[in-house]
């Protein structure tokens, strides 16, 4: 696979329920080194997007169409086994609550060990990525010895970065990754998550009912509502001449909350 080709391709998603409408997503790629946002209100359709595409939906009901390609698989369609292998060596998801999305019973260390260990890694080479995820992502060595409740909202979610990273990820799907988190700590994982896209080639899809914060990470936005695309292009473009009442809906929004965008 070259740099060019998209991680994620999707073309004409739809995901519907006794034929409503949940989401639908008529086109959207990702590519190593980019963040491309999904964005909109509460029950807009964006995270049904998202766990389809990561053939995360299967069983539950849904009826998904359209042609997704997620590293040259079709989540889908794909065996579970295929998805499984994708999922965590190829790309990571990264929950709103990182502590809860966490093994309570388990020390932080040794849960990255068990799962680095799980997609057949060694154990000296699992110790030698947990060093090196662990200085990436700025967690001190000692929060290794941490269970879950010990540590911060923020410790949390670099921890989940972490093992992304630690698992070779190339691709991060992010839903909601910092709403759980106050002001600052948000700040510093927006800017973790910017410097992994620029300087490692992460791709990153991310999702968010945050316009602003989208806006300082995102190359392009998908905003959504009612499970349909509303607006969707390069982030300039969009925060600059939106094509919807929505749009500038939402960019007011950011602006009373004394956002970026
Ligand atoms: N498994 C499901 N069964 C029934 N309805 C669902 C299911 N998943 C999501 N929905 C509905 O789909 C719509 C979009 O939800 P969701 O994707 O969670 O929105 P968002 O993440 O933007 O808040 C909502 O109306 C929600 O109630
Ligand atoms: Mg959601």
């Amino acid at each position: 696979m070259t740099v060019q080709d998209a991680l994620l391709s999707v073309q004409d998603l739809r995901v519907s329920l006794r034929g409503r409408t949940l989401a639908s997503l008529p086109q959207l790629d990702l590519r190593a080194g980019e963040c491309v946002s999904i964005v909109g209100e509460s029950g807009s359709g964006k995270t049904t997007s998202l766990m389809t595409v990561l053939g995360l939906n299967r069983g539950t009901g849904l009826d998904c169409e359209g042609d997704v390609s997620l590293f040259g698989v079709d989540p889908l369609t794909a065996s579970e086994g295929r998805l499984r292998r994708i999922r965590g060596r190829q790309v990571s998801l990264i929950m709103q609550s990182p502590q809860s999305a966490l093994n309570p019973t388990l020390k932080l260390g040794t849960m990255l060990m068990r799962v680095l260990g799980a997609h057949g890694v060694g154990k000296s080479e699992a110790q030698t990525r947990m060093k090196a995820a662990f200085a990436s992502v700025r967690l001190r060595d000692e929060l290794a010895d941490s269970y879950p409740h010990q540590v911060s909202g923020g410790q949390a979610q670099r921890f989940a970065i972490a093992l992304a990273l630690a698992l070779g990820s190339q691709m991060i799907a992010a839903d909601e990754p910092t709403s759980a988190l106050d002001m600052t700590v948000q700040a510093e994982i927006t800017a973790l998550l910017r410097e992994l896209c620029a300087d490692r080639g992460l791709g990153l899809l991310l999702v968010s009912h945050d316009l602003a914060l989208v806006s300082t990470l995102a190359d392009r936005v998908v905003v959504m509502k009612d499970g349909a695309v509303v607006d969707s292009d390069e982030t300039v473009r969009v925060l600059t001449r939106p094509s919807s009442e929505y749009t500038v809906e939402l960019i007011n929004a950011g602006l009373a909350l004394g956002g970026g965008a």
